[in-house]
């Protein structure tokens, strides 16, 4: 079983939508039963439980991606522990996810698009309104990811 969790800075926006995207693409492959997915968040709403954000549910229909309602979650030290892969969408949620876990002694946190060959951040839909830029750039990043398990 491959255990990867997506982080971003609130858990409603990016995060949420690279964990129905990757769970939709490992479906679609017949892979489901290879993976536990989950994403979690470091400051701001993922504190506060909060729904994922309307935006993303808007672009997850679109694009006819499944996705269940779920609430904003914090990451952990026993994420840590437990989860291969700890996917961050930019830089900063790097630095975060060490300050609440520890060192990446283990070498389990990447950043998305670092799997691309345009490695790079993805822009918080929450500042910039792109939902649609944040989906293209998730979408990239868990295919690249995929390819690059070669299962
Ligand atoms: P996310 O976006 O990290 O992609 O979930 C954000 C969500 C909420 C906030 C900031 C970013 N916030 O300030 O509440």
């Amino acid at each position: 079983m491959i255990k990867v969790l997506f982080v971003c800075l609130g858990n409603i926006c990016r995060s949420p939508m690279a964990e129905f995207v990757f769970k939709h693409m490992v479906a679609e492959k017949g892979l489901s039963d290879r993976f536990f997915i989950d994403s979690a968040g470091t400051e701001y709403t993922s504190e506060d439980c909060s729904p994922i954000h309307y935006g993303t549910k808007s672009i997850l229909d679109e694009n006819n991606i499944p996705f269940e309602e779920r609430h904003s979650r914090r990451v952990t030290p026993r994420d840590y522990a437990y989860f291969d892969y700890i996917l961050a969408m930019e830089d900063k949620n790097i630095a975060e996810i060490a300050e609440l876990v520890g060192p990446d002694t283990d070498y389990k946190i990447h950043r998305l698009l670092d799997f691309s060959k345009h490695p790079r951040n993805i822009r918080d839909p929450w500042y910039t309104g792109n939902f649609d830029e944040s989906y293209w750039d998730i979408y990239e990043g868990c295919q690249t990811f995929l390819e690059y398990l070669k299962l």
